[in-house]
């Protein structure tokens, strides 16, 4: 059934199309790659054209280099790992691509004496947008260390034919449109039809004894969807190491179609093939909000399923038995997405290996390793048990069989309690029953990891304390970081450059290397230069505002921004009451000196988050009613910017001055924009929440503005509710101003409705983010801000400080920590 047919191997020496790497070579490969595969004339290729052969010529160096590194590893007989994750948010592949091969001199000049501009050409390649956010975001940055950190690596994932929506501000309100990025096909996603596994869905179970005399189940009656690999190549920073992030594509199987042939229904058929390769036509949408939907589950076993094909498959070419596996396989569960990995490898041990149950577990609990990414219940995975039983029959058997045994050593543990049961039974046994499935990966996995310090207490502390009791040595903390490659180097590279100039490059493969800027934290000349750079991206950042919101903004105002996914817990609408508090002292005290700002937004919202759409659409109203007022001026300029994703991410974060991470304590998990701020220069103005702690540990508290209540006094408010959000608002007479003009129809043209649900939901005893509880702390926090921003050097001064001190915060550092502590492999540097 699992036939592979495997790249055929011939005894010929490899030979290397790609001869060498110079500019000539360049060329020459650049007019090949035009004329054979794309049937163009070099004299008259359009950029797109020329963006798609230099990114095939690219990929030609890519895959020689990707066939030398998989050569080694099997050569060392390495540990592999899989990084299982159903989103990489990987952006452009082009820029990052020509930096880490060391390849930039060349395919510039190549470029140049063709005609044609790489900036230019850059801009042709659509974002592979197939993540929501941080989670998937984090994933990328985790295959960029991988292999710079050359670690026998794979990442495993789906190819979506449609990622993250496009999203269009009308009439000040999202509209969402499909982000069909593989229109014209992408240059860096490698199809290899010879990797093609079935995978099975419905059916039914059924039990026979061996020769043995032991139970085997057989599934059988499945409907089959065939999984085909597609890969994308990720060069590590200039080390001639590439790995593969391997994705998914769900193709209709032939028995299938034949099937409906046979009994003369042919439109059924072809029906049938389009519905099955629906699995991986799009990314769910939804951030940090479960979706109960079964297409999700397909997806979800469909990755699961295929990739475990493929492990089993490296995995059988060195070994005859399975005693070595959790030797030679780590998987990482990228959050509870990919969890029926669990019940799918016990599965295959058992029902295919042949395998008893307990050293089926053994080797499965030694295998995974999960990490979590949120606080937030709802957040958290469960799935009907009737839709599990149907979709997949075989797992629930083995789901609950995975409980029996482990409720007998809570039972053993816990004699009598049956609270601790139902708590952490793996079966949620409400009016309709449901599978855990963070229950299930914790008790699966040998390692839970959370995000950040304070993530992984409150987990310990909380959501997970009771599997923490009981399994004091699995919860572990494993700091988020980001890739320097793409989030400095890249994405900044004046910045860069200025920093190259003065401590030399090091700090690219070693952020802590970033420490030597120290030194000039006090310098006048470096501080100019510091604050020249700034300039100017911050006036490129005005060009992009003003081509895509029509909105004129001053770059020497003090630019303050606020970028990430649209969520009531992240509190965008904290930072809008902010901007209206703002806009008012300009109207009221208009002889007061202040320091003036652009404030900017972007981020998505879920499509179906109704709340979440309705601040965007107050961010646009506040920002329609203040850019207009001609007593504004240039002191205050808000821009929603649309469509936010990496490739703007890479243009918004370097023009930052103020970075804005003011989620409700105990919320975000950690947060990665925070850092990418910083390690650009931008200051954070921010709550004791995730990561920013750690920012603040590692930058010193002199060098960010942290206002607000802790995780635990916002835990005691929620509970005790000792402050009430109404009485702040008749006591203080400038919250009470700010409310009343979003209520009284201030932006929204004296309709008191619109806006409503906002205004009930802050003055509200139950809003759970309390919003107003934290505004006053917020509103002074901020005028701090605008003081210190007046006062030049010591701005530019902190900025430097937080830039040198952010080496932490590098997601190779990250890395090495799973690898040593999660993974068992020994790490030399
Ligand atoms: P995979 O690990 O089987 O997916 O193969 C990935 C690549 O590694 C192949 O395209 C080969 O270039 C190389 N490779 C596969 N199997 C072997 C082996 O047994 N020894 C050395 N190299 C191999």
């Amino acid at each position: 059934m699992n036939q592979i047919t495997e790249t055929p191997t011939n005894n010929h020496a490899y030979s290397s199309i790609f001869q060498g790497t110079g500019v000539e070579e360049f060329k020459k490969c650049i007019q090949h790659h035009l004329m054979s595969f794309q049937g163009r004339d070099p004299d008259r290729a359009g950029d797109q054209d020329v963006y798609r052969a230099l990114s095939y010529a690219l990929r030609d160096v890519l895959m020689e280099k990707w066939i030398k590194t998989q050569k080694t590893f099997y050569a060392g007989k390495m540990k592999r790992v899989y990084y299982l994750s159903l989103e990489f948010l990987v952006g452009r592949s082009l820029g990052n691509a020509i930096i880490n091969m060391g390849l930039m001199d060349e395919v510039t000049q190549a470029l140049e004496q063709l005609g044609y501009d790489l900036e230019r050409l850059r801009e042709c390649e659509e974002d592979a947008a197939l993540g929501n956010g941080g989670l998937g975001r984090l994933a990328s940055c985790f295959m960029d260390s991988i292999a710079t950190m050359k670690i026998p690596a794979y990442g495993y994932g789906i190819r979506y034919d449609f990622g993250l929506f496009n999203q269009k501000i009308v009439d000040g309100y999202q509209v969402e449109t499909p982000d069909s990025w593989l229109r014209l096909g992408s240059p860096w996603m490698y199809e290899r039809t010879s990797f093609m596994y079935p995978v099975q869905f419905y059916g039914h179970v059924t039990a026979t004894t061996d020769e043995n005399g032991r139970y085997r189940a057989r599934w059988t009656d499945t409907e089959i969807v065939m999984a085909m690999a597609c890969d994308m190549l990720v060069p590590g920073f200039k080390n001639d190491h590439v790995i593969n992030m391997r994705l998914w594509r769900a193709k209709a199987s032939r028995e299938l179609d034949l099937r409906f042939f046979n009994a003369g229904n042919y439109i059924t058929a072809v029906e049938n093939k389009v519905k099955s390769e629906t699995i991986s036509k799009v990314l769910y949408p939804s951030d940090d909000i479960s979706e109960g939907q079964e297409l999700r589950l397909k997806q979800q076993y469909f990755f699961v399923a295929a990739t475990f094909q493929d492990i089993l498959r490296r995995y059988r070419k060195d070994n005859d038995t399975f005693d070595d596996f959790p030797n030679q396989v780590a998987v990482q569960l990228n959050d509870t997405h990919p969890a029926i990995a669990i019940p799918e490898l016990m599965r295959l041990l058992l029902d295919i290996e042949g395998l008893g149950w307990e050293l089926a577990w053994n080797i499965c609990v030694k295998t995974f390793a999960y990490t979590n990414h949120t606080l937030m219940p709802e957040a958290l995975e469960t799935w009907p048990v009737d839709m599990l039983g149907r979709v997949l029959p075989r797992h629930l058997e083995i789901i609950y069989e995975i409980n029996r045994r482990f409720l007998e050593e809570v039972a053993l543990c816990y004699p009598g309690n049956l609270r601790k049961i139902q708590e952490m039974s793996l079966i949620d046994e409400g009016p309709v029953r449901r599978v855990r499935m963070a229950n299930l990966a914790i008790v699966g996995s040998h390692s839970v990891n959370g995000v950040a310090a304070l993530h992984t207490e409150l987990l310990k502390n909380y959501l997970f304390r009771n599997f923490h009791e009981m399994y004091p040595d699995r919860i572990n903390s494993k700091t988020n970081g980001i890739t320097p490659r793409r989030w400095l180097l890249k994405c900044n590279q004046e910045l860069s450059g200025l920093i190259g100039d003065k401590i030399g490059y090091d700090w690219v493969v070693d952020l802590d290397r970033l420490r030597d800027l120290e030194t000039y934290c006090d310098d006048p000349a470096f501080h100019q230069r510091w604050q020249a750079v700034k300039l100017v991206n911050k006036k490129r950042l005005a060009k992009i505002i003003a081509a895509t919101c029509c909105i004129e903004v001053d770059p020497e105002t003090l630019f303050d921004i606020q970028v990430k996914r649209i969520h009531e817990y992240k509190r965008q609408l904290l930072n809008v009451l902010h901007v209206i508090h703002f806009y008012q002292r300009l109207i009221t005290r208009p002889e007061e000196a202040v320091t003036p700002r652009t404030i900017i937004f972007a981020g998505k919202a879920a499509p179906s988050y109704v709340k979440a759409k309705l601040i965007i659409k107050l961010i646009n109203s506040v920002a329609a009613v203040v850019n207009n007022d001609p007593r504004v001026g240039s002191r205050l300029k808000v821009a929603f910017i649309p469509n936010y994703c990496v490739s703007l991410a890479e243009r918004i974060i370097p023009a930052a001055d103020l970075s804005e991470q003011i989620s409700t304590a105990g919320t975000e998990a950690s947060g990665t924009g925070n850092m990418k701020f910083a390690l650009n220069g931008a200051l954070t103005i921010g709550t004791l929440d995730g990561a920013n702690i750690e920012i603040r540990e590692e930058v010193g508290a002199d060098n960010i503005f942290i206002f607000g209540m802790t995780a635990e006094e916002a835990e005691y408010e929620k509970k005790c509710k000792s402050r009430k959000p109404w009485q702040i608002y008749e006591r203080n007479p400038e919250v009470r101003e700010i409310i009343d003009a979003i209520a009284g129809g201030a932006f929204s043209n004296g309709d008191t409705e619109l806006f409503r649900p906002l205004v009930n939901d802050l003055l509200s005893e139950n809003d759970p983010y309390l919003l107003l509880l934290d505004l006053e702390s917020y509103l002074q926090c901020q005028r701090l801000v605008g003081e210190v921003y007046a006062d030049r050097a010591t701005w530019i001064r902190r900025s430097i400080l937080n830039v040198a001190r952010m080496g932490k915060f590098s997601s190779d550092r990250t890395i090495k920590e799973y690898a040593e502590e999660i993974w068992g492999l020994k790490i030399d540097r």
